[in-house]
């Protein structure tokens, strides 16, 4: 074979395509109880969109982003988050004018280029939920509520969640210098990421993943102890609201996250399943962010998790994804005369919510009940030209092995009668 899909992009195939379908419906389902309404943005934005909201000096600015130029000479990205899409299509369709709260959410392909392994791919796929408009801890609790919903509706019971609060530009800076006097003297011992980071982000250098950092940071101070007021009520009434709604967590001071929007509420949902990408979704508050992008002040909270993630965990976990939908029907044509006909009645039955399939390739009649028996109908409807004289046809019970004859105008009520689930059977 010549061509092959991308490193890091992966095909989703008809075999397993039932899984995902399995838990974005949930997710649906799940997203309107709660009342968020579908937001759908473009793949590709504008690069400076990107770069102003997730931050220059992070990562997924610096060294992942898929950037090219159009053949106009614009600079556009794939998208890499959806975060930065969502409050840009508020302010440019002034969607605040219309509620007091917009709460939306989506399921979309992401793209990041980095180095691929269990768990992290170059296009990924997120679920995710934004709640925009309100300053309030009750807006974080309703998105943190309705992710653990979610792990729960799937049977997941080992997400742990971590909370934390990484404060506002009234208490970080003041905060940034104390963490930085207490870096000062291990600096030269500390990793190169994390050295390199002591100017431009010593938050992150809390949650490096580098053993002797960790070491040196265990007496490191946390922001959620050097909180402002405001930052600090916001904080207690979250994990008020969080136990009422009896999901549980912990307070983690060292969640600091990859992206430099946030401010106040930051939290991570993990699993052991996962290994060293544990992270089953994250996400918080990102009061700034609105204003970053010209637009008023904006208070918003989300939240973004990782399909490929959530299902190595369901995998993991021998949980149930759904069931492949097959059809319960096949119609063969005992000959070629009879073909046409049979293909009427075909799409009479689907028309009928009944789902079947019928031959494509001008099989032989035994060849036609191979495909049946293999693609395991529950009945096997058969006819030829003495059928199609009498407009009847035979329905087999493939189980069984039984057969009998129905006229073609009873065979939509027979079929539904016996077939719980489908067109009309009540
Ligand atoms: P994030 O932490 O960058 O946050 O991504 C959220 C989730 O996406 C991760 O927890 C992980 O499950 C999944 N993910 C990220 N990168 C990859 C990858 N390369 N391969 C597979 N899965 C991945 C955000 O994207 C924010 N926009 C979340 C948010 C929404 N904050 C506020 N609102």
């Amino acid at each position: 074979m010549k061509f092959k899909s991308i490193t890091g992009a992966k095909d989703i195939l008809p075999a397993e395509s039932y899984r995902w379908q399995y838990v974005e419906q949930t997710f649906r389902d799940l997203a309107h109880r709660y009342n968020f309404k579908e937001i759908r943005t473009p793949v590709f934005e504008q690069t400076e969109l990107f770069a102003r909201s997730i931050g220059e000096l992070t990562d997924i600015v610096g060294k992942e982003m898929y950037t090219f130029e159009d053949r106009s000479g614009n600079s556009l990205t794939l998208k890499p988050e959806m975060t930065a899409g969502v409050i840009r299509a508020f302010l440019q369709h002034n969607l605040g004018q219309q509620q007091p709260v917009t709460k939306v959410y989506y399921l979309a392909p992401m793209f990041r280029q980095e180095r691929p392994q269990k768990g992290r791919l170059r296009q990924f796929h997120q679920f995710g939920l934004e709640i925009i408009g309100s300053p309030h801890a009750e807006a974080d609790a309703e998105i943190i509520v309705m992710t653990a919903e979610y792990y729960s509706q799937l049977g997941i019971t080992q997400a742990g969640l971590k909370i934390n609060s990484v404060g506002c530009e009234k208490c970080r800076p003041a905060y940034k210098e104390k963490l930085k006097d207490y870096l000062r003297p291990h600096l030269s011992k500390l990793s190169q990421d994390s050295q390199r980071r002591f100017e431009t982000n010593p938050l992150r250098i809390l949650d490096s993943k580098d053993e002797r950092d960790r070491e040196l940071t265990i007496d490191a101070p946390l922001q959620k102890d050097n909180l402002c007021r405001e930052c600090n009520e916001h904080f207690i009434r979250l994990q008020e609201i969080l136990t009422e709604a009896a999901v549980s967590f912990t307070v983690d001071g060292r969640i600091v996250r990859g992206l430099d929007y946030y401010t106040k509420t930051a939290f991570e949902f993990i699993s052991p399943a996962l290994g060293s990408q544990d992270a089953l979704s994250g996400g918080g508050r990102y009061d700034l962010l609105a204003k970053e992008l010209g637009g008023g002040n904006v208070p918003a909270v989300g939240v973004a998790g990782g399909i490929e993630r959530l299902l190595l965990v369901l995998e993991a976990g021998g949980l149930s994804a759904g069931g492949e939908q097959v059809p319960v029907v096949y119609l063969a044509a005992a000959d070629n005369e009879s073909r046409a006909w049979l293909y009427g009645i075909t799409q009479q039955l689907r028309r009928n919510g009944i789902p079947c399939d019928t031959d494509l390739m001008n099989r032989s009649l035994k060849a036609q009940m191979r495909e049946a028996s293999r693609q395991q109908v529950l009945y096997t409807i058969i006819a030829g030209t003495a059928e199609r004289n009498r407009n009847e046809v035979v329905v087999k019970n493939m189980e069984r092995g039984k057969q009998k004859s129905v006229p073609v105008n009873e065979l939509v009520d027979t079929l539904t009668q016996q077939l719980p689930g489908t067109g009309n059977a009540s």
